[in-house]
């Protein structure tokens, strides 16, 4: 595409996709809290809402869309500034200008990759090619195996780290670059990544151990 021929043109898209999937991930948490409370009858009025609402039917092709953008462009960026690394300087000392997070987005992204992959096949397939009456078993189900638990909480401790870096990596990316901001940004940035990871874990912890 021309218009992201540059490299912040590409860095501007890959953002704003991120936050764009920040926000999805929000209404995910949101959702996914009715399984516990109020409980199973709110949680298959969401899903019914969700399946059947034509606005969110548009919005599902656009979701994976930007899913699948942001993966491509963050390999891209990724692999690219790799080459570009490969000249080293005569003080290379990553440690001091950069943090291990940051210099590990694609190792979190593909974590978060893994595990969407699994949640694709253990839920979104069943759930387009089988007539499901009772998504609240089939979610709540896959909570009772700890391994599959095990794997649910390191992806999102890797999506936790992946935010508190890219949360406010995103808003410098679209040129907020004030030092107060900045400050701000990060806490605010931490506290979106617990919440995501806290509150996605917690479910289906209450649900191995309910
Ligand atoms: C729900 C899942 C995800 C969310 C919410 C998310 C969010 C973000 C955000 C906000 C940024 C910061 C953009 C910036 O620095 O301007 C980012 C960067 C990045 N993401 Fe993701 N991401 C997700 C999944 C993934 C996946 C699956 C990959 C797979 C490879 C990935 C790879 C990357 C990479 C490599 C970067 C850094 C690119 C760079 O700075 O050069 N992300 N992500």
């Amino acid at each position: 595409m021309s218009i992201l021929k540059t490299t912040v043109a590409k860095k501007v898209a890959l953002a704003l996709a991120g936050l764009f999937l920040v926000l999805f991930l929000f209404v995910h948490l949101a959702i996914n809290l009715t399984l516990i409370y109020p409980g199973k009858e709110a949680f298959e009025e969401a899903v019914h809402f969700m399946d059947t609402n034509p606005l969110i039917q548009l919005m599902q092709p656009v979701l994976f869309l930007v899913f699948a953008f942001h993966i491509y462009m963050g390999t891209y960026l990724e692999l690219t500034n790799q080459t570009k690394r490969s000249v080293k300087y005569v003080k290379n000392n990553p440690s001091a200008n950069s943090t291990w997070v940051s210099r590990n987005m694609i190792w979190t992204g593909l974590m978060i990759l893994g595990f969407l992959l699994i949640h694709l096949y253990n839920y979104f397939l069943p759930f387009k090619t089988q007539e499901i009456h009772d998504h609240y078993e089939l979610v709540t189900g896959l909570f009772h195996n700890a391994i599959y638990v095990i794997i649910y909480v390191l992806a999102f401790i890797a999506l936790g780290l992946h935010l508190s870096h890219g949360f406010q990596s995103a808003f410098q990316t679209l040129g907020v670059n004030r030092e107060k901001w900045n400050r701000i940004l990060v806490i605010i940035g931490n506290i979106v990544s617990f919440i995501i990871a806290f509150g996605f874990s917690f479910i289906a912890i209450y649900f191995y151990f309910k």
